[in-house]
């Protein structure tokens, strides 16, 4: 069906899930990465703690390894992150002026990532949740950043207080990652909570252009990741037209979306609940499915027992056995629709 849906896409559509190689049950993975998800995404080996535990010192093995598992399963895969404030490695935070976390400890490390993992990697996630969660609409894209309260990653004065007075620590990284990706990966800001019109996805949308303005890396190597970590019983989602008013505002600039990280948490493993999951996952399939800019979508762990949400909030497409929920048979349906 995937090749299928490419094919009509007019380029190759991206459907795929999490692996990290000491997942339990290695067997039913291998088999589910062959048959239902095409896409690989590390869900904690290739962040900053697993790929430079000694500043400097650049240790790809499990990111590499996710990509072994990626390739020798026929599988594409995309790169998740490099940059992010937390997982982020024990010398972090340090006591670094300014200019050391711009100038040296974010290009090193972004380099010896991106090069490292080599150049058919579909997308990368350069900065993760740089966004904060209190920001209004109107603000400028400096100031959604400083609203990141949280901002342990690198405090440029060591006072543990955050130090953004400019953007120009993104700036370096997506420089960097612009130059040592392969030339046609895809360069993302990766956010939760965002794909509406709403503050913090007007602050994301603010955030490429000003990348873009301040990089001049072309749009159409840019992206926007929308994790989707969702919630049905308490309308944390958005509807398929506010999602694809969203993409489309990407696609007038020529900037990618994909949707990076889906789980719908549901109260009860009840069937109601489980046909309300499938309605909204299948909705968020075909917003990406029907936007011109957006071919990859990545569902954030494969089965429920496995999910970062907790077995109970059977929050994925497969049950704690490996089966298919309603919300995969869904998601098989519309990619057969589409
Ligand atoms: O690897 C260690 C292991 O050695 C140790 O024994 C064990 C117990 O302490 O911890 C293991 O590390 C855990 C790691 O997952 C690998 O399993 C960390 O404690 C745990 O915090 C980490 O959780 C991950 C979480 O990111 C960290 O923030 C989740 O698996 C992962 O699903 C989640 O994914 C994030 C995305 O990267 C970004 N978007 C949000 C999403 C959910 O938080």
């Amino acid at each position: 069906i995937l090749a299928q849906v490419s094919a009509k896409k007019g380029q190759t559509f991206h459907f795929g899930s999490t692996y990290d190689t000491y997942d339990a049950d290695q067997s039913w993975f291998t088999s589910i990465f062959t048959t239902f998800y095409r896409h690989v995404v590390s869900e904690n080996g290739c962040k900053w703690d697993a790929t430079e535990p000694t500043q400097g010192a650049s240790d790809l093995t499990e990111c590499l390894a996710t990509h072994t598992f990626a390739t020798s399963n026929g599988n594409t895969f995309r790169g998740h992150n490099t940059f992010w404030h937390s997982q982020t490695p024990s010398w972090l935070p340090g006591s670094f002026s300014a200019s050391e976390v711009t100038g040296t400890i974010i290009p090193q490390h972004v380099q010896q990532e991106i090069e490292g993992m080599g150049p058919s990697v579909t997308s990368w996630d350069v900065v993760n949740e740089v966004v904060g969660d209190g920001v209004s609409s109107g603000m400028t894209a400096l100031q959604c950043v400083q609203n990141k309260g949280d901002w342990p990653t690198v405090t440029a004065d060591g006072s543990g207080k955050p130090l953004v007075t400019d953007l120009s620590f993104i700036y370096a990284a997506f420089n960097t990652a612009y130059t040592y990706a392969g030339n046609t990966t895809r360069l993302a800001v990766n956010e939760y909570n965002t794909g509406g019109q709403d503050a913090k996805t007007a602050c994301i949308l603010s955030l490429i252009q000003n990348i873009q303005q301040n990089t001049n890396i072309p749009y159409n190597r840019l992206a926007v990741g929308f994790q989707s970590h969702l919630t049905a019983s308490t309308g944390g989602f958005y509807t398929k037209q506010a999602l694809a008013t969203t993409f489309s505002t990407l696609a007038a600039l020529g900037v990618n979306s994909m949707i990076t990280e889906m789980d719908i948490a549901v109260n009860a493993d009840n069937t109601a609940n489980l046909r309300y999951q499938a309605a909204i996952w299948g909705d968020y399939l075909d917003a990406c499915l029907y936007a011109s800019n957006c071919n990859e979508f990545i569902n954030w762990d494969p089965r429920d027992d496995l999910s970062w949400r907790g077995t109970s909030a059977a929050a994925t497409l497969f049950d704690s056995s490996g089966n298919p929920k309603p919300a995969a048979y869904e998601v098989a349906a519309r990619l057969q629709n589409y």
